[in-house]
């Protein structure tokens, strides 16, 4: 039988600073790529790679993922009332895609802290760990690319690709040996390094196939950069143990974390939609040509 991973977790625990002030009421992961939320691409990325139940790590103010991802009888009863069918099946397409469980991480300690809160509903398998900051777009979903990988020889996995030198500290950085094409083995890794002290330009994207070793790594590590639990931090302590690999996937990478690249992603997403690509076109370029004033 092929390796199967069938299981994932979405860290949604954290503040979203970087986006302040609409995530002080607002979780980042549910902001609109055009009139989906961000963590909707990441759900429907896992499910069309094969995942079949979901754990979300939520914390406080975080609701409103629970009720996304839930039916809403009276908003369906009324469009089922006035025959709005395709609506109707949109809004619950979603909501029956995938089993989804969720655990609270009570204070968000970091990203190591929250995958740790996953132990439980993980048990004994392999998992992967999708993070709705890094949406990709790709004809194989992302997560599909490293499962394929993973089916052929199980270990860890982790998403990676190539980012301008100067963007270096605002990324966890691998060290690798290039073994097959865009697949390295990882000898080091380090969470946000100076630019000078980076060993690559190859950055840790938000897509991990993990096994369940590293959860005692999580617990045995110290708070790191920021004072967080850092995932970096764990995985490199398995190293000596672990194979950990990282692939460079291919397709086109969105962060939504921080202001400018929401911005940017929110117009590519509206550019690929057939019915907004053509009057928004027109409508920056109207923009563009009065010098970007409205
Ligand atoms: P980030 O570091 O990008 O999220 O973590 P953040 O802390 O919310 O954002 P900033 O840096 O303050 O702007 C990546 C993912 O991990 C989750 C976040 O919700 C995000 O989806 N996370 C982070 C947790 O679930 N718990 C944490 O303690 C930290």
């Amino acid at each position: 039988m092929r390796n199967r991973i069938t299981k994932a977790v979405i860290p949604v625990a954290g503040f979203g600073t970087r986006l302040l002030p609409v995530t002080k009421t607002q979780p980042k992961e549910m902001l609109p790529l055009v009139d989906r939320p961000a963590v909707q691409y990441v759900v429907e990325e896992a499910v069309t790679s094969g995942i079949e139940s979901i754990l979300f790590v939520t914390g406080r103010g975080k609701r409103a993922i629970e009720d996304y991802f839930d039916y809403a009888v009276e908003l369906e009863n009324e469009l089922q009332n006035k025959g709005r069918e395709r609506l109707l099946e949109e809004v619950r397409r979603i909501v029956e895609a995938v089993d989804i469980f969720y655990v609270r991480q009570k204070r968000p300690r970091g990203l190591g802290d929250a995958v740790l809160r996953a132990q439980r509903f993980v048990g004994k398998e392999s998992f992967a760990v999708l993070l709705a900051d890094d949406i990709v777009l790709s004809p194989v979903p992302c997560l599909a690319q490293m499962l394929e990988f993973y089916a052929q020889e199980p270990a860890i996995y982790l998403a990676a690709m190539p980012v301008p030198r100067e963007e270096v500290s605002q990324w966890g950085i691998i060290k690798g040996k290039e073994v097959a094409p865009s697949l390295y083995l990882v000898e080091d890794l380090v969470e946000k390094p100076a630019v000078e002290e980076a060993p690559s330009n190859l950055a840790i994207v938000g897509r991990y196939l993990l096994s369940p070793s590293i959860f005692e790594a999580i617990s045995k590590v110290s708070p790191g950069k920021g004072g967080e639990i850092q995932l970096t931090d764990a995985l490199k302590s398995l190293l000596s143990r672990e194979r950990i690999y990282a692939y460079c996937f291919s397709g086109k990478h969105f962060g939504v974390g921080d202001k400018i690249s929401y911005l940017k992603a929110n117009i590519a997403f509206a550019l690929r939609r057939e019915e907004f690509a053509v009057p928004l076109r027109e409508f920056l370029q109207e923009l563009l040509e009065e010098g970007g004033k409205p």
